[in-house]
C-alpha cells in the first residue's frame, strides 16, 4: 500500500470519528486526494429534518473546492458493517463532477481496505458538464 493511501485511510477514520450520525447510527468518512497532492476528509453530517442530512464525500469536497482544489485523484470511503459500503448513487455523481471514470475508489471498513473500485464502473453513465457543451 502507498503511503498516500495510508494517510488517507488515516483522515478518513479520523473524520469518521467525527461522524453526526444520531438518526441512522451509521458512520462515514471520506478522504479525497485532489492532484495537487493536497488531502481533503469529511464525514456525514446528519439533521434532525432528515433530507438536510449530508454524506462523508461531499462534506470532503466541500472541503476540496473550499480549499482551491478541483481535480480528485483517488478517494477513500470508510463506512461500517459486513457490506462493502460504496458510495451512494448521489454521491457517485457528485465526484464524478472533479474526477475521472479511472479514478479509484477506495472503499475501506473500519479494519482497513476491503476494495477498489474504479468511479467509471460505479457510475458507467455520469452526467457530466459536457453534456451541457451547447449551453455553457
Ligand atoms: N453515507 C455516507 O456518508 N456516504 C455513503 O457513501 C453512504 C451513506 C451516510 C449517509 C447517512 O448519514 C448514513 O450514511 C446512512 O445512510
Amino acid at each position: 500500500m502507498s503511503a498516500d493511501l495510508k494517510d488517507m485511510i488515516e483522515q478518513a477514520a479520523m473524520a469518521r470519528a467525527n461522524a453526526h450520525a444520531p438518526y441512522s447510527g451509521f458512520h462515514v468518512g471520506a478522504c479525497i486526494r485532489a492532484e495537487s497532492g493536497r488531502l481533503y476528509a469529511g464525514c456525514n453530517v446528519e439533521n434532525a429534518a432528515y433530507p438536510q442530512g449530508q454524506c462523508a464525500e461531499a462534506s470532503a469536497i466541500g472541503a476540496m473546492v473550499s480549499g482551491g482544489d478541483r481535480n480528485i485523484a483517488e478517494i477513500v470511503v470508510i463506512g461500517e458493517g459486513e457490506r462493502l459500503c460504496t458510495p451512494c448513487g448521489g454521491c457517485r455523481q457528485r465526484l464524478s463532477e472533479f474526477a475521472g471514470p479511472k479514478t479509484p475508489v477506495h472503499v475501506c471498513g473500519p479494519e482497513g481496505l476491503r476494495q477498489t473500485i474504479p468511479l467509471g464502473d460505479l457510475l458507467p453513465y455520469a452526467f457530466i458538464a459536457d453534456n451541457l457543451v451547447d449551453k455553457i
